[in-house]
């Protein structure tokens, strides 16, 4: 039997197919909200959302049945609330890994969790946690990666699909396990505390790391090098005014 690097054990067994949600966050939240338990590694994919959601109140665009929109339920009670950020470099370096082998593409991680080709956005990743006393009780791991869509509005800032770069349709279920695979891999090192691995492979996979690039804070542009992201998530660069901690809303990446 041939090895499969991808296959998994728990993320993705239980998975349920929309025609169409809202979104798929949304609709993951809500059965939580039942009174019925929903199994870790759940999977829920729609083949439309019609209020797809983004990071910081943003749209998220896809194109019906074109691309992959799924949210996936994980359980990580045995991560400390202050270690969270390990969970957003742990779900990026899954989806990464798994693009990465199923295109042959030198697909990155831009901080925190874009998916890029190049200068160009192929997917993005919301994850909503759930606090209970000091740890995530559950973690809501939406996932929308653009894959054979080939044409998108002009409101959707620097969008690429797979499609776009390779000229070919990828089969979306099975491009799915895949990456649920590669999901699960990633989350069993989290749970085995190997935390720096983690670090060191998501910082492998950054985008503009260690390259003197032009950034943007509170409206003034500037010149900086990505040098390290903090446990925290903050972005860390050196500039010329010596070095500096971002978070998200704080910091722009300018492309020329
Ligand atoms: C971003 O880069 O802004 C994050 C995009 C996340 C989109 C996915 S699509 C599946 C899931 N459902 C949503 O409404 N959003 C996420």
């Amino acid at each position: 039997m041939q090895n499969n690097i991808f296959s998994s054990l728990f993320v993705g067994q239980n998975l349920v197919t929309l025609k169409e949600a809202d979104s798929t966050n949304n609709y993951l939240k809500e059965l939580l909200s039942n009174s019925k338990p929903v199994a870790d590694g759940t999977v829920i994919m729609a083949e439309s959302q019609y209020a797809g959601r983004g990071q910081q109140q943003n749209k998220w665009n896809s194109e019906p049945g074109k691309n992959l929109t799924f949210s996936v339920l994980l359980k990580p009670s045995f991560l400390p609330l202050q270690q969270q950020f390990y969970l957003t470099q742990t779900i990026s370096l899954g989806v990464v890994t798994a693009m990465q082998q199923v295109t042959g593409l030198p697909i990155q991680i831009k901080w925190p969790n874009d998916i890029y080709y190049g200068d160009k956005k192929l997917g993005g990743i919301l994850i909503e946690n759930m606090v209970q006393g000091s740890g995530i009780k559950n973690s809501v791991v939406g996932i929308g990666l653009n894959i054979n869509q080939e044409v998108f509005p002009d409101w959707v800032p620097n969008p690429a699909s797979v499609k776009q770069i390779l000229h070919k349709d990828y089969e979306l279920s099975a491009l799915l396990l895949q990456i649920c695979g590669s999901i699960e891999a990633w989350y069993l090192k989290l749970k085995a505390g190997r935390l720096d691995e983690i670090h060191r492979q998501y910082l492998a996979n950054l985008y503009w790391l260690n390259q003197e690039r032009d950034f943007m804070s509170d409206g003034v542009a500037f010149k900086g090098r990505i040098t390290g992201v903090r446990n925290t998530g903050f972005l860390v660069l050196s500039t010329e005014s010596g070095e500096k901690e971002f978070n998200l809303k704080q910091i722009v990446f300018l492309n020329k």
